[in-house]
């Protein structure tokens, strides 16, 4: 488990070149089968929920964050339930109308990098995506507002993706022999953070526009179940926490790789500014760019179900109990899939469409992540606003290593960067309203 934990990418290397697609690692916490075989994969993706819980097998690390309620969380007819509800506010078309937004969020933290000086790009592209979640799926336009929970969310989410305080937070034992302070600390910050959002779903409940509203609170706060049901505000605070801690830290991890690969080949950069230069929006090479950087360096390195009923799978009976684990990176990496699978080649997107069971750094079934339409229009409104506004090297010759942090595998260095130039005049940075004086 510790090798797991802090060694991850030699422990599943050396676990699947010894053991093969499917193997068996038995945890203090429990057992799991990893699962790196698409054939295998699509069984479970494909398999009754009902034998295979993911809610349950997510409980233990997201429910101090997100909430008994929230949608990961869940299993069988609740989950259907909540994810029809929340289904409609991230359908693709919906979000061009975010487009805007995102633009805008993006420029204006682009506007205060520092140039000729070294940075973290994935702390930079954090504030990126919080603003546009807040702004979007929360529905807060005002600057004063915007300041205050952006800095409650922020503070509760960094000790919450520690490792070692997600795992005081989320294991009674461990937080009564490690962690009972910095278990406090977080209960202090999520009931500031909690506060703020109880307080923004009280203010929509009163607003007289709800229905013109385009934000994804007031899209839930209207939709209606099979039976007429609305959600409740204790559903709707676990929905908005869900949809923030699932859909921010992931798209801005994803974009500082995006850099770190692309940074380092010049070729593949320059196809791509030429793209951006040209004016394509969503254009097939910026999006073969991001599939790619999903495949070589997946967020989250793998889903999990606990299966409530015995199952065969690859010619092994699995009792019920377990859990079963397609593993992300292990897929992508697969040679028979994806020929040198450590290089990074945008091209084998243009030559072959990504497959379904082979190309699954979002999940898949009924469980697929619901933000998977907004996490990529994201990135291709974002990546593109960096390309335009700077111009960016890397630092060192090899893309960062592969750190965790908490569930997801971030790079070592944060992404770090330099801002060469600004390619065009660096717009001023944007101040909170002025109080004037009395
Ligand atoms: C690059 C960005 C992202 C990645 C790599 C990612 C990845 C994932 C993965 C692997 C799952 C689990 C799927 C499974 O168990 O089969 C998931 C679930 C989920 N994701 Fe994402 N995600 C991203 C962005 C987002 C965004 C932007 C949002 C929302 C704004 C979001 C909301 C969710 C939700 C609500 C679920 C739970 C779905 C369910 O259990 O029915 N994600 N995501």
């Amino acid at each position: 488990m510790w090798e797991w934990i802090a060694r991850p990418i030699p422990f599943l290397e050396r676990a699947s070149q010894r053991y093969g697609d499917v193997f068996t690692v038995r945890f203090p916490v429990g057992t799991v089968v990893f699962i790196a075989d698409p054939a295998v994969i699509k069984q479970v993706f494909t398999g009754d929920p009902d034998t295979f819980h993911a809610g349950e097998a997510n409980a233990t690390p997201l429910e101090p964050l997100m909430g008994r309620n929230s949608v990961l969380l869940l299993d069988g007819r609740e989950h259907m339930r909540q994810r029809k509800l929340m289904l409609p506010s991230f359908h693709g078309e919906r979000m061009q109308r975010y487009g805007e937004v995102m633009r805008k969020a993006a420029e204006e933290e682009i506007a205060t990098w520092p140039v000729g000086r070294p940075f973290g790009l994935r702390p930079r592209t954090q504030e990126i995506t919080l603003q546009i979640i807040m702004r979007t799926v929360f529905g807060i336009d005002d600057a004063e507002r915007l300041a205050r929970l952006g800095e409650r969310l922020a503070s509760m989410l960094d000790i919450g993706m520690q490792s070692r305080a997600l795992a005081a937070i989320a294991v009674p034992q461990v937080r009564r022999s490690i962690g009972r302070g910095i278990y406090k600390r977080f209960l202090r910050l999520r009931a500031a953070a909690d506060a703020e959002i109880y307080d923004e779903i009280a203010r929509r409940r009163r607003a007289t526009d709800v229905e013109d509203r385009d934000d994804v609170l007031s899209i839930l706060l209207q939709a209606r179940d099979e039976d007429g049901r609305a959600l409740t505000d204790e559903e709707l605070r676990d929905e908005l926490m869900t949809l923030l801690v699932a859909g921010h830290e992931t798209t801005a991890t994803t974009l500082a790789w995006a850099f770190q690969l692309l940074l380092r080949d010049r070729t593949k950069l320059a196809r791509l500014q030429s793209e951006v230069d040209a004016g394509e929006e969503d254009g097939p090479y910026l999006d073969a760019v991001i599939k790619e950087t999903l495949r070589i360096r997946p967020v989250v390195p793998g889903v999990i179900r606990k299966l409530t009923a015995p199952i065969q799978l690859a010619g092994y009976e699995i009792p019920a109990g377990m859990r079963v684990a397609p593993n992300i990176y292990l897929t992508h990496r697969r040679p028979d899939v994806y020929p040198e699978p450590e290089s990074f080649r945008p091209e084998r997107f243009l030559e072959r469409p990504a497959e379904t069971y082979s190309w699954i750094p979002f999940g898949g079934g009924v469980r697929r992540c619901l933000g998977a339409a907004f996490a990529t229009y994201e990135m291709k409104v974002v990546i593109p606003a960096i390309l335009r506004t700077v111009r960016l090297s890397a630092v060192g010759d090899e893309p960062e290593r592969i750190r965790r942090r908490a569930i997801t595998f971030v790079p070592e260095r944060d992404g770090t960067v330099v801002v060469e130039e600004f390619r065009r005049r660096r717009p001023a940075p944007v101040q909170p309203e002025a109080v004037p004086a009395a």
